[in-house]
């Protein structure tokens, strides 16, 4: 028997592609269909991370299996309204945002992803939250696509730059990735005969005592569930209760 859920991606890189992989993987069992929500930060991650473009491979377009960009909804959020009509078992909000938690901590639903979090509280939905900021202290996150400049040698014809499907690649003094173009497709990286494109190269970011603390005030709201990583979404979606 097949369910419904909302997964809502947020403006974060972190654990992003781990998450789509979990939810292509539950899609793929037919157990669940999943309603996708983007913030309007969580559209631009996921498309320079490569994201956006394979959310086809888990929402079909069908009813109650579409993408909902927030650049599309009015002030109030019409769609989240969804979630206090009954009409998902579950909201997952995977990765979520330091500043999507912190407004969730503090009651604030001025965006999709909060506006779904604040119906899906007052619909007696419940939320299993994956904050990217979980823990003070340094975590290894990944970065989209970048040209190390200690590397490229400024050829006079950039290979990358004139097969780059999106255009993405701008000469500022040397060649660099313009990220609102960017669409994550990896094209560049196999390009560059110096190897100066980088996709996923691993960088050391600090969590604040501050989003900790958020984390700690959501987690302890009712029907909230806090996930440490995408693969404990899997186990939590497939032992809702469907009856
Ligand atoms: C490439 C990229 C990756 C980001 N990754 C993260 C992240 O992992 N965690 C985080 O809290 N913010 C991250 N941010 C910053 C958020 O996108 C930013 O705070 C945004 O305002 C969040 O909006 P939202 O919470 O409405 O989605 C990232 C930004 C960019 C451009």
């Amino acid at each position: 028997m097949e369910f419904k859920i909302a997964w809502c991606i947020t403006g974060a890189g972190h654990f992003l592609q781990e998450t789509f992989d979990v939810f292509l993987k539950l899609v793929k069992s037919n157990k669940v269909e999943v309603t996708t929500f983007l913030s309007c930060a969580g559209e631009e991650v996921a498309r320079v991370y490569g994201v956006l473009d394979k959310l086809d491979k888990i929402s079909s377009g069908r009813y109650y299996q579409e993408i909902i960009l927030e650049r599309d909804q009015g002030k109030g959020f019409p769609m989240a309204g969804r979630l206090v009509r009954g009409q998902y078992l579950a909201l997952v909000i995977s990765p979520a945002t330091a500043n999507t938690v912190a407004k969730m901590a503090c009651g604030i639903a001025d965006t999709l992803v909060t506006s779904a979090f604040a119906q899906a509280q007052k619909g007696d939905v419940p939320a299993y939250i994956m904050p990217t900021d979980y823990k003070a202290g340094i975590v290894m996150t990944k970065l989209p696509a970048i040209i190390d400049n200690g590397i490229c040698v400024g050829c006079d014809n950039c290979l990358p730059l004139e097969k780059c499907p999106n255009n993405a690649i701008r000469i500022v003094g040397k060649p660099t990735i313009d990220l609102m173009q960017c669409r994550g497709c990896k094209v560049c990286v196999g390009l560059c005969p110096y190897d100066a494109i980088i996709f996923g190269k691993e960088i050391k970011n600090r969590v604040r005592k501050l989003d900790e603390e958020n984390v700690r005030k959501i987690s302890l709201l009712e029907g909230v569930i806090i996930l440490k990583h995408p693969s404990e979404i899997y186990d939590a979606v497939s032992s809702l209760d469907v009856t």
